[in-house]
């Protein structure tokens, strides 16, 4: 069994983050370069997600505090716009120096507010900072382009590229600073001035990257950062950023329930809009893999962040004549897992995020295990928010994983005959953000790939998301896409200037 801690919550207790610069650590809002509280005096509390010891709390802002925010940045959006794409560009190198000195702390929030190991939160760190080191060197990138005029009376048709404008960037809770630096890497580089909405679960990373634009000379009202709870006040929130005109796009990170909502607020003020929303992640071993591979991808992809990733395997596929081998040495492997408190020797994963993440799991592998799967490891909670790692197998059809993602740790395993068949299953969902499968025949390479409706392939790799490639869905999986040589595209417009002969 993977090893679960026990007597490990300190409910009513306070913790104090182990940070060597202190000052990263804030519990007000930034808004237009100054640490304040909301405007209702209103706070909530944030805490610990493995020991449920108290962080602090922080302001539970609301539609009045964003629009002062949109303000803010709208006030910055001349200034910020008109620097050159290099004084930009600078601004982002010293932000990314700032945050690679500061990793192990950033690292330390991560564990504090989001529970994972810090072995995990070191590795979500090095990508978050990628994203500021990519979009440094695409601010100078933004090229626009020419055409030859097709009109009598006209000397040239010049396509420029401008920021969008004021933007506003709704983050998870699952990386708190690598889903930051992606939105925030770009927008910057663009020219654009920002209103963040921090996760109400894990806040402190948004707010400590408010520090350090504020430390590396980021002019105020450029970055605002807007803390809110869960609820009432954050619904008032996110209404503001998507209604508000003076917002021109809003890019989201979350559930394809709540960007549909986010895209029907935005209709009347026709913003330009980004949706990294759900998925429902194949994962296929085929009977050539090499098994051993595949069994690594498959433990690397479905326990990342304890399974609470949009692009963990949701439904693993083995073929039947490598299905008992596959689930013996995938068995082995989850046994050795350690769950914990992140910042414990030896610990690998942590705990789910709240209540309602726990009870989604238990309840996956009640309906599977009622409609004849059986449990092969795990299958019960934990203390507090931990989940055993779990593995189900004999998967019939019509588990609650066929059509929604578990987000937990939770390896539901499937069998099947047919290349076919299983592209079929695959493709019989709304959502299409990331598929994998393990195969060592070239063409079957290839035509697996071209036949999974999903953004995104790993081919015999478990770990996709890099800076430099474009992360994003098709399908009810969302539109727009993160990182890559798009990923600025998502903050500029085309201005055609036609000059006459
Ligand atoms: C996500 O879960 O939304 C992002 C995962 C990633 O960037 O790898």
């Amino acid at each position: 069994m993977p090893s679960m801690p026990k007597g490990i919550l300190k409910t009513g207790q306070t913790e104090k983050i182990d940070l060597k610069n202190e000052a990263l650590f804030n519990t007000k809002g930034y808004i237009d370069g100054s640490w304040v509280s909301a405007k209702s005096g209103k706070t909530f509390e944030v805490f610990n997600k493995a020991t449920h010891a108290k962080l602090a709390d922080v302001p539970d802002m609301g539609k009045e505090d964003t629009a002062a925010a949109i303000q803010a940045a709208a006030a910055a959006f001349p200034d910020w716009s008109s620097k050159t794409a290099k004084e930009r560009s600078q601004l982002l190198t010293k932000l990314f120096l700032a945050l690679e000195e500061n990793a192990l702390d950033l690292a330390h929030i991560i564990v504090a507010e989001n529970g994972k190991s810090l072995t995990e939160a070191k590795g979500e760190i090095g990508y978050s900072n990628s994203f500021i080191d990519w979009f440094a060197g695409e601010a100078q990138r933004a090229y626009g382009h020419t055409v030859a005029p097709t009109l009598p009376g006209v000397r040239q048709n010049i396509i420029l590229r401008k920021p969008v404008g004021v933007v506003g960037l709704i983050t998870p809770w699952n990386f708190p600073a690598a889903m930051v630096t992606r939105k925030l890497g770009p927008a910057l580089a663009a020219g654009c001035t920002m209103v963040i909405k921090a996760p109400a679960e894990t806040p402190f990373s948004s707010l400590a990257f408010g520090h350090l634009c504020e430390k590396v000379g980021i002019p105020k009202g450029v970055v605002n950062i807007v803390t809110c709870a869960k609820g009432e006040t954050e619904a008032a929130v996110g209404k503001e950023l998507c209604e508000n005109d003076i917002v021109r796009k809003l890019s989201f990170t979350g559930s394809t329930r709540v960007g549909k909502l986010l895209m029907k607020q935005s209709a009347d003020s026709l913003k330009k809009l980004s949706m990294e929303l759900g998925g429902n992640a194949p994962f296929i071993v085929f009977d050539d893999a090499d098994l051993d591979k595949a069994v690594a991808g498959a433990m690397a992809c479905k326990f990342r962040g304890s399974g609470q990733t949009c692009i963990c395997a949701n439904r693993i596929y083995v073929h039947e004549s490598v299905y008992s081998e596959f689930a013996k040495r995938f068995a082995a492997k989850v046994d050795e897992l350690k769950f914990g408190y992140g910042m414990d020797e030896g610990v690998t994963h942590g705990p789910l995020v709240n209540q309602a993440g726990v009870d989604k799991v238990q309840q996956h592998v009640d309906k599977s295990v009622g409609a004849g799967a059986k449990v092969l490891v795990g299958g019960k909670k934990g203390e507090g928010f931990f989940f055993e790692a779990t593995v189900l197998t004999d998967m019939p059809e019509n588990c609650p994983m066929d059509t929604e993602e578990t987000f937990g740790p939770l390896a539901a395993l499937y069998k099947f005959t047919s290349e076919e068949d299983v592209i079929r299953k695959c493709n019989n969902v709304p959502v299409g953000l990331a598929g994998y499968f393990y195969s060592q025949d070239v063409s079957r390479c290839w035509r697996v790939a071209d036949a999974l409706q999903t953004g995104m392939v790993g081919i015999n790799c478990p770990l996709i998301s890099q800076a430099v490639v474009p992360f994003g869905g098709i399908k009810h999986s969302g539109f727009g896409v993160e990182g890559g040589k798009d990923g600025i595209n998502e903050y500029l417009v085309n201005k055609l200037t036609v000059w006459g002969a």
